[in-house]
């Protein structure tokens, strides 16, 4: 087979990883890719093409008689890539932009919710200024108050008002600055849920399930939860939060509800669906749903995937999901974020990596590329987040232990991690 992955990050490294360990695939593409996929060798291959080149990604796809095609990133999806490759007869795994829209409007996802009784926090969407001030101004609600664009941000579009004014400078920058364009012309604010983060990833094939282990990612900046969001700075799987009680509920309450009512909408689902889940006392409710697998949680997730994941995919496409092997290492496993100094804010690119020899094989470790670019030959830093290292052991801990082993023998100047990844699970 031959495969292409769209996207850029550590994610879709850890995508080729997986798809190249098949032993159906004969070549993965994937367009754009990184240094760190352009490294990769053997069956994998960048394309410089951009995930939101959907007309070329498609005549790729043609031209080269590919087998199928792996949506890594959300924007191609918005854009409708899974409807254009389907018309044309191309397998992809992915939604259609009608079913993207669970993660690429939230006022659409939270109205679904709501409609199909899936626990989520309570919420209002506004469609100007006025209304929403007036909604902050007159009503009796209590803070924190969550207030997002209902567009894609690139995970910045979320404010957590502590206080009126607070939350009135979000309905600016929203509304007035419009510092989101477009993906701030529809405003959901909703209440602030309690408890601990969880996400649990599907692949589906608009009917059938299967289930990737939970896990738990690290949003802000600094150790111990402090500090700005992030796009993630670790993630460890399998998440302990998540005990069988609870994925019972989050499937039977979430999944099966979310999956019915799409196809009950018109719009069946298909592809990864990540459930971003709030866990309080054992009772999850939904915090929003992305439409496709996140990062770094792929980076665990992927890994302890024991059986071939390009066969279930393949199954996916062919209606045949509850038919093939989807089972899981009983392993744990760990991924360390490593980003530019300064990231989320300002940082600086362009500084030359060394990564001793011994880890730059995958064999001791897996070292995800996410922002890394190649200088006349030489590995440089390109972007904010620059590695996600991942290591697998017999116990959360070990996998802990090894993954900063790895982490602490990759320099660059400015480099920064994170310490306690995978503590809140030990
Ligand atoms: N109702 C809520 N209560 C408490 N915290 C929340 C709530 N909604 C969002 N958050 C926090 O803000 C983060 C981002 O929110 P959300 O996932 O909706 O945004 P996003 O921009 O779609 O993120 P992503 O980039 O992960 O897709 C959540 O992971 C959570 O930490
Ligand atoms: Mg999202």
């Amino acid at each position: 087979m031959k495969v292409l992955i769209i996207g850029s990050g550590a994610r879709e490294h850890a995508l080729c990883w997986a798809a190249a360990r098949s032993e159906r695939v004969k070549t993965v593409f994937v367009a754009p890719g990184n240094g760190g996929t352009g490294l990769m060798g053997g069956k994998v291959q960048n394309v410089p093409l951009k995930a939101t080149e959907l007309d070329e990604l498609l005549h790729f796809a043609e031209d080269n008689a590919l087998d199928l095609t792996i949506v890594g990133s959300e924007q191609p999806l918005e854009l409708g890539i899974v409807d254009l490759f389907r018309r044309a007869g191309k397998k992809i795994i992915g939604p259609t932009q009608a079913a993207a829209r669970l993660e690429s409007s939230k006022a659409f996802s939270k109205a679904f919710m709501k409609r199909h009784e899936i626990p989520t926090a309570g919420y209002h969407v506004f469609r100007d200024a006025p209304a929403a001030t007036i909604f902050i101004e007159q009503s009796q609600t209590f803070y924190p108050q969550v207030i997002k664009a209902s567009g894609l941000c690139a995970g910045k579009g979320v404010f957590i008002a502590l206080n009126r004014e607070e939350a009135l400078t979000a309905i600016k920058n929203l509304f007035e600055d419009r510092i989101f364009g477009d993906a701030g012309d529809e405003v959901v604010i909703e209440e602030f849920l309690h408890g601990q983060e969880a996400s649990v990833f599907v692949l589906t094939d608009g009917i059938r399930y299967r289930l990737f282990l939970p896990a738990q990612d690290h949003k802000r900046i600094g150790d111990g939860d402090t500090g700005k969001n992030t796009g993630g700075m670790g993630a460890y799987a399998p998440a302990t939060l998540v005990t069988p009680e609870v994925m019972r509920k989050v499937e039977e309450l979430v999944i099966k509800p979310t999956l019915t009512g799409m196809a009950e909408e018109g719009s069946p689902y298909t592809g990864f669906l990540y459930v971003g889940l709030m866990i309080d006392r054992g009772e999850p409710s939904v915090v929003e749903y992305n439409a496709r697998l996140g990062d770094p949680e792929t980076q665990v997730v992927l890994p302890l995937l024991k059986s071939d994941f390009i066969a279930a995919l393949q199954a996916s496409v062919d209606g045949t999901l509850d038919q093939v092997p989807f089972e899981m290492h009983q392993k744990s496993a760990a991924t360390v974020v490593i980003a530019s100094g300064g990231y989320p804010d300002h940082y600086e690119t362009g500084k030359s990596i060394i990564i001793p020899d011994e880890f730059t094989s995958m064999d001791n470790g897996m070292i995800f590329h996410a922002g890394t670019a190649s200088d006349r030959g030489q590995l440089v830093t390109a972007g904010g987040r620059v590695f996600s290292v991942t290591a697998l052991g017999e116990t959360l801990r070990e996998s802990i232990d090894r993954a900063y082993h790895i982490v602490e023998k990759i320099s660059f100047d400015g480099a920064y991690y994170r310490t306690d990844i995978g503590a809140k699970g030990l």
